[in-house]
């Protein structure tokens, strides 16, 4: 049974080490966040998508011909199955786009003749495929909702340009492509947060990437984790539609005790490195298409946060102003997450399998005992 001490010390595994892992590493104190070595600021100036998914994969940036091979790896890999299409065009309406996007990942892998391979050559294959066909799917669904066709990606772009394009088929500018591209960055990998813990689990028990993946995506679908920035969209265009003062919209939300998305983190004590990032480029983005509101909505939010409450913002609370200034529907901004984040969920679920060993850890039993059955006559 469960002493007292350990049950006073069950706060969701907070801090436990569970594994290592040579992928990301977060300083919680300095608001540090380093992938393979390189700090997150240097990726999202000097990196792609693309080399930091090489990155994570492999443990180095690549060179040019290994950037080359894995975009044309992804390029091969990235045609949906027809069935996969199928399935989003019969999501009902009322669907969670989360759970659209868990659905159709699952499916992948029943048209995927490798699903149950487990040799590390077939993995790292599946990797590419699955992250290669996420954008087409999250694109495909949102226009087949609305009653138009998918649109198929162009040949030399890049992943966050053919995402942009996939939507309306209109050449996204350079700007709104690089600042997409620092977003898929930004979320590429974050530690042992829950849904890359999720895909580990579930890889260790040598299930299958496409089931570790669909978890994962269940995971992040939560609004304490990826659908976080969903919520402060909510609330953004809340305090807009009724022209709200900002500061006392959400003073009133503490008053009543009420969260205010997008604030504190489990392992940050100081601001996200991924939020400050974003910060500027939404201030950018804001002053770029004369509409500062956004901005200004958030900052009056995050000084009014900081100063009662102490919390900072994490990436979800700017991810979301950046992603609706760049016109794209809220309700997609966790698929978005997942995008990104697949890149980490494989690179983990690869290094899980390079050394596996079942994850099951035990909870304090804190329930009744010494009970016994009174037969019911
Ligand atoms: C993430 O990027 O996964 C979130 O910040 C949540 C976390 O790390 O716990």
């Amino acid at each position: 049974m469960a002493t007292q001490n350990e049950s006073e010390e069950v706060r969701g595994l907070e801090g436990v080490i569970a594994l290592s892992s040579e992928l990301s590493s977060i300083d919680g104190e300095a608001g540090q966040l380093v992938y393979r070595g390189y700090d997150i600021h240097d990726l999202a100036e000097n990196a792609s998508f693309e080399e930091v998914v090489y990155l994570l994969w492999h443990g180095d940036l690549p060179t040019q011909s290994q950037l080359d091979a894995l975009k044309s790896d992804l390029r091969t890999a990235r045609e949906l199955p027809a069935p996969v299409i199928d399935i989003l065009r019969q999501a009902p309406d009322s669907a969670h786009p989360m759970a659209v996007l868990r659905t159709a990942i699952s499916a992948l892998g029943l048209y995927d003749d490798e699903a149950d391979a487990d040799s590390p050559e077939a993995n790292r294959r599946k990797a590419t495929r699955l992250l290669a066909r996420t954008p087409g799917i999250i694109a495909a669904y949102a226009r087949l909702r609305n009653g138009d066709e998918p649109i198929d990606p162009l040949d030399e772009a890049s992943m966050a340009y053919n995402f942009l394009y996939m939507l309306n088929g209109e050449a996204p500018g350079s700007a709104a492509e690089a600042t997409f591209d620092t977003c898929l960055v930004l979320h590429a990998d974050h530690g042992l947060n829950a849904s890359t813990f999720t895909s580990r689990v579930i890889g260790s028990t040598l299930s299958d990437m496409y089931s570790a993946v669909s978890g994962a995506i269940g995971a992040l679908k939560g609004p304490l984790h990826g659908g976080a920035n969903r919520e402060v969209m909510r609330m953004l265009l809340d305090i807009d539609q009724k022209g709200a003062d900002p500061v006392e919209y959400v003073q009133e939300k503490l008053a009543s005790k009420e969260r205010v998305m997008g604030f504190g983190h489990r392992v940050y004590r100081t601001m996200d490195p991924r939020a400050a990032i974003l910060r500027d480029r939404v201030q950018e983005l804001s002053e770029e298409r004369n509409a500062t509101k956004w901005y200004d909505y958030s900052m009056a939010i995050l000084n009014t946060v900081k100063s009662e409450k102490g919390l900072d913002p994490n990436v979800d609370f700017f991810s979301a102003s950046t992603y609706y200034m760049m016109g794209l529907d809220p309700d997609l901004f966790t698929p978005i997450f997942a995008l990104s984040r697949s890149a980490g969920w494989t690179a983990h679920l690869l290094e899980q399998w390079a050394d596996n060993r079942l994850i099951r850890p035990r909870a304090a039993y804190v329930g009744k005992t010494g009970r016994t059955v009174t037969p019911i006559d």
